[in-house]
């Protein structure tokens, strides 16, 4: 009776064993089968009911099955401890010699991008680069540049007007005459910044967008030293010769004024829709800066002389990388913003 319970007890305590998961589950079975009241340990002491011959005979079975089965709980036990080791170093590892993990770094909005390539062209060819404010007089805005209060023109320039008179400025040669009113001829400067209109938006139309304005004010100076600026600026920005026409046009603040165009770079002047079929895009509005505009920045036209030129920037940027819609400057939006 004895002796078949401790063999199929070894059967039993063995595969429990061999299927304990973690120490605490081996722990348990230990006890179980060796601990105080275990049921090996009741076999021991059991033994001294026994008569001599089965007690010898059969304690030293249960002696041997002991030892036995404490050995397997030791290998048990190591093994577990061996698998819990690996599974911590596998966990744990690094690896030291691994290349760093790229930091997702930002970059330069394309604006700012071909603003700052812009600015280093003008530069090199003496031009200064320089600012104004953002919120302007109506009298820089609009007076200075020989647009007087009931004048038609401001009706193409609406914008914001703030509370305490001021306004959000729709164009950036308010800036030429600031510069001029401190600085003395010769000067030649650009400014690109931010200018707003009261309008609605389209694919080509923003409330909030950027212009470049530049000026030459110098002595002897005509059409043709703004022609070959203008066409020196474009062989650089688009790396290619690019043929250019002028047309007579109207600006309040030059005399004479025309508006610049720029042989269509998607059809090459055959004529596409980019271009509404005619070959040429429009660029730019310039002219020879107006006597009264260099009479209000405090210089005397009969001694002076110079030309100027506005062109919407994002239009620009937009015919520098094909872009259709003016809006995605202004959309953050990354699947747009990452192909710079
Ligand atoms: N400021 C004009 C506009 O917003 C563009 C312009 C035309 C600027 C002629 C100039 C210029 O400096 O000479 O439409």
């Amino acid at each position: 009776m004895v002796k078949t319970n401790l063999k199929t007890l070894k059967i039993r305590a063995q595969s429990e064993i061999k299927t304990a998961k973690d120490l605490e589950e081996l722990n348990k079975i230990f006890k179980r089968y060796l601990g105080k009241k275990g049921e090996l340990t009741q076999v021991l002491h059991s033994l001294e009911k026994l008569s001599r011959t089965k007690r010898i005979k059969i304690g030293q079975e249960a002696n041997q099955l002991k030892n036995f089965l404490k050995i397997k709980f030791d290998q048990k036990a190591q093994e577990i401890k061996e698998k819990v080791r690996k599974e911590v170093e596998e966990k744990e590892w690094i690896d030291i010699t691994a290349p760093g993990k790229k930091p997702a770094l930002g970059h330069l909005h394309p604006l700012t991008q071909v603003k700052r390539k812009t600015e280093e062209i003008f530069q090199a060819m003496g031009f200064s680069v320089v600012e104004g404010p953002e919120v302007e007089t109506e009298w820089y805005n609009f007076d200075a540049l020989n647009i007087p209060p009931e004048h038609p023109a401001r009706d193409i320039w609406d914008t914001f007007y703030l509370k305490n008179g001021l306004l959000l400025r729709t164009h950036t040669t308010p800036v030429d005459v600031r510069y001029m009113e401190k600085h003395n001829p010769p000067l030649r400067i650009i400014t690109i910044d931010r200018c707003f209109r009261h309008e609605a938006t389209d694919a080509s139309h923003e409330v909030n967008f950027y212009q470049i304005d530049g000026l030459q004010v110098s002595k002897n100076i005509s059409v043709a030293n703004f022609k070959a600026t203008i066409q020196e600026f474009f062989r650089r920005f688009f790396d290619q010769e690019i043929k250019i026409r002028m047309r007579p046009s109207y600006f309040p603040f030059t005399e004479p004024s025309f508006e610049v165009d720029m042989v269509c770079l998607n059809c090459g002047g055959k004529g596409c829709p980019a271009c509404q079929k005619t070959g040429w895009m429009e660029m730019m509005g310039a002219g020879m800066v107006h006597p009264a505009v260099l009479k209000n920045s405090g210089l005397n036209p009969k001694n002076w002389q110079g030309w100027a030129f506005g062109m919407g920037f994002d239009r620009l940027c937009m015919m520098k990388y094909k872009i259709n819609d003016i809006r995605l400057f202004y959309s953050s939006d990354l699947r747009f913003l990452q192909q710079f």
